[in-house]
């Protein structure tokens, strides 16, 4: 007898495509490869093609051994040729979904990918989305055109959403250990993209509809937008009354209820927090909804680079220095501590607003060894006690684990610390200016 689906995800006989080889996609990949399955990756970049079948990472939660180990016994390539997808059985689109110029969303890449799916679309074949969207995206969207060829979603093809929840550069919690949220546009679709993900990941969670899947990814997020919005103006209120935001979190976070710890910084980067809230809010406009936490959290999250240049002003000047002029280290650029990722980085705006205002900036960061500025490449410098002492103010806006922040402190004139990274270092406390 013939095997279904569920009989080949069962005995991992089935084929797994992933669509987009990046934050997401990769370790996914690498997830159902180690769990026995083979897997071949969609790719529009040649280089990610390349470095997967010579056996290389280029993300940092994936080691090279992983991917050389996973290619070289066949259970993991990569690939540009879409072709490719008509002998898969389960396919998960992992694209990005950013913001349009205008704020809106840009789900241009995940209608690319299920047109490649829809050519290839075949009788019992799983397409899960894992690209966090707005509410709507799956059934409204995506369903009509895999439909549009004649095949039925729940009879003929199954179809999903279960967001992705990796928070890269966390030592503790990753694809393999975190569980898993999986809404169908059909009972049976549940049942089946559950199954998938059970073969690999320690727990599942199915919910009703693909609807109230796509809905929990955007409260996990905004929840913490929101909340970081909240912990950034603490810090501005505290910086005006003059207290230290950091003790008043460390003291509150004794409660052992009802309190959790959020903590300020230089603003949000990422492909996740500072975009997803408004997949929602631009969703709920349609439906005339003004959705006022978040657009107030977005204002307050997305203003604090303006205001790391403010206290950087008024630090150079109780010091008898304007910016124009001065000589500026930026320490750490990626959006948060010990990954590569620069995207929406607020270090960026940081360095950019420096910049107009004529300070000679540099950047160091161990895990960006360059980054594209202005049509060119700026690179990280070297970190020395000499580029530490000839520079007016040293500004850590990334708080990466192998910095020596005593070491730092010991060989800098003035730090402007966005992080509280430096709040261990018991010596030279009269240099360190706090956020
Ligand atoms: N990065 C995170 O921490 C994170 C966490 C949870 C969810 N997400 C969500 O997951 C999605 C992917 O994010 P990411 O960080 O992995 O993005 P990414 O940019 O790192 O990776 C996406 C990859 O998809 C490729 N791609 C784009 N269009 C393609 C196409 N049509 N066919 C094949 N490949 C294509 C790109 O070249 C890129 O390599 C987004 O919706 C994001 O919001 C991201």
């Amino acid at each position: 007898m013939k095997k279904t689906l569920l009989d080949k995800i069962k005995d991992r006989s089935a084929k797994i495509g992933v669509i987009g080889l990046g934050y997401v996609g990769l370790p996914l990949a690498v997830e159902f490869a180690e769990g026995g399955f083979e897997v071949t990756g969609f790719e529009l970049l040649p280089e990610k093609v390349k470095a997967i079948n010579s056996g290389r990472s280029y993300i940092d939660d994936v080691p090279d051994s992983k991917i050389a180990e996973l290619s070289k016994n066949g259970t993991l390539k990569a690939t540009l040729d879409d072709r490719l997808l008509a002998k898969m059985d389960c396919v998960s689109i992992c694209v990005p979904t950013p913001l349009s110029k205008t704020k809106d969303p840009d789900i241009s890449y995940i209608l690319a990918a299920v047109d490649w799916v829809k050519k290839y679309l075949h009788k019992e074949m799983l397409i899960v989305l894992e690209s966090t969207t707005y509410p709507g995206t799956t059934d409204e969207v995506i369903k009509p055109i895999l439909e549009s060829g004649g095949f039925k979603v729940g009879r003929d093809f199954y179809l999903a959403f279960s967001p992705e929840r990796v928070d890269p550069g966390n030592p503790k919690f990753n694809t393999k250990n975190t569980p898993r949220v999986v809404g169908g546009t059909t009972k049976k679709c549940c049942q089946i993209a559950t199954a998938y993900y059970k073969e690999i990941l320690p727990e599942t969670y199915p919910v009703s509809s693909t609807q109230a899947a796509e809905m929990v990814k955007l409260l996990e997020n905004t929840f913490r937008a929101i909340n970081i919005g909240m912990v950034n103006e603490m810090a501005i209120m505290c910086h005006r009354l003059g207290l230290d935001v950091w003790e008043i979190i460390d003291a509150a976070s004794t409660k052992p209820f009802g309190f959790m710890p959020f903590y300020p910084g230089p603003g949000l980067g990422g492909h996740c927090i500072p975009i997803d809230p408004h997949y929602l809010s631009w969703k709920l406009k349609a439906l005339n909804y003004y959705a006022r936490f978040i657009e107030l959290a977005g204002d307050i999250n997305s203003h604090m680079p303006e205001w790391v240049i403010d206290r950087v002003t008024s630090i150079l000047n109780e010091h008898g220095k304007s910016v124009k002029g001065s000589s500026i280290v930026i320490l750490g650029i990626a959006y948060k501590k010990d990954i590569m990722d620069v995207r929406e980085s607020p270090a960026l705006d940081v360095m950019r607003l420096l910049e107009g205002l004529g300070a000679k900036v540099m950047y160091n960061d161990p895990h960006v060894a360059g980054i594209k500025w202005h049509n060119n490449v700026r690179r990280s410098v070297k970190l020395t006690a000499q580029l530490l002492k000839k520079s007016d103010l040293v500004v850590i806006v990334t708080n990466h684990s192998d910095y020596d922040y005593k070491w730092i402190v010991e060989n800098s004139q003035l730090i402007f610390d966005t992080r509280n990274a430096a709040d261990h270092v018991k010596t030279g406390r009269k240099k360190i200016v706090k956020l």
